[in-house]
């Protein structure tokens, strides 16, 4: 399993609201969210770096005329039958914090082939002025949200090194995916059939249900292993329980994914050496 968006619970879901009334409700938040608006747009996230499966939510979107806003930020590089993710939707996002295969500092990208919604969106990020607006004319109600010039610059020399970077990256996977897969409670990630080039943006392992991954995260640390677990999923967050009234229980494989789940040390410098250390850590830590 992937991690990333199942296409067969879309067609469901989206099925599911079209028709309405109780079918609907299981997909819908309980409170706060819906406002009778009809679905507009499928989020496919491509997970940890991986492509979700594109052709089959295109498929779907096309059936239901939705668009398709698809969150590359973590899969920069990374390709689904040979094409870049980000560009098989109607927009794609990647995102340049420093965590990320290449960075700006701050900022992101919008991509799209529609002109008209470029222009709306380049006008929203420029305090609403619209392409012929001068200065001080705002067409729009409108936000800051421009990348600076010299986050810019930075991001161009770093394109330069996209390439680079995926490839390393990919060796530190491969480094670690050679020594975890012998481990039987260990889960290392799954590349699915299409993607063709991961681009590699956390080394994301999960353990067997029985194991405690805070424990194991804990132990690790203990050794100077840092490790991180990945992560209470969207709906439990705090805010979407308390705004939309969410609950555990409403999507159990996520939750059990973000049980099980322990972003290991990667980095696109790291060494096999440092690789075969934590891989030592963590066999030792899975012994006790
Ligand atoms: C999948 C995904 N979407 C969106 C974002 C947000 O990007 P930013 O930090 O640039 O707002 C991130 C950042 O980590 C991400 O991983």
């Amino acid at each position: 399993m992937t991690g990333n968006i199942d296409p067969e619970k879309v067609s469901n879901a989206v099925n599911d609201i079209a028709e309405g009334g109780s079918a609907a409700e299981k997909w819908l938040p309980r409170r706060g969210g819906h406002s009778g608006a009809p679905l507009r747009a499928i989020l496919p996230v491509d997970v940890f770096g991986q492509p979700a499966d594109m052709d089959a939510i295109c498929h779907i979107a096309a059936a239901h005329d939705l668009k398709i806003i698809e969150d590359s930020c973590e899969a920069l590089g990374a390709t689904y039958k040979g094409n870049p993710a980000g560009t098989l939707g109607d927009y794609g996002v990647y995102a340049f914090y420093p965590n990320k295969q290449i960075t700006t500092g701050e900022g992101a990208v919008i991509l799209t082939n529609d002109d008209q919604a470029a222009n709306f969106m380049r006008a929203l990020r420029n305090q609403g002025r619209a392409p012929g607006d001068t200065w001080l004319q705002h067409t729009y109600l409108g936000y800051n949200y421009r990348l600076d010039e010299m986050s810019a610059a930075l991001g161009r020399v770093q394109l330069t090194r996209l390439q680079e970077m995926v490839l390393k990256r990919a060796q530190v996977a491969d480094w670690y995916t050679e020594r975890l897969s012998q481990i039987s409670s260990v889960e290392v990630p799954q590349v699915a059939g299409k993607t063709t080039q991961m681009s590699w943006f956390v080394y994301v392992v999960r353990f067997a249900p029985e194991l405690d991954r805070d424990a194991i995260a804990q132990l690790l640390g203990e050794r100077g292993i840092p490790a991180r677990p990945y992560f209470l999923p969207i709906h439990l967050q705090p805010y979407m329980v308390e705004r939309f009234g969410y609950r555990t229980g409403d999507y159990p494989i996520t939750e059990d994914l973000g049980k099980r789940s322990l972003a290991l040390p990667f980095s696109s410098v790291m060494t096999e050496d440092q690789v075969e250390q934590v891989c030592q850590a963590l066999h030792l830590v899975l012994c006790k």
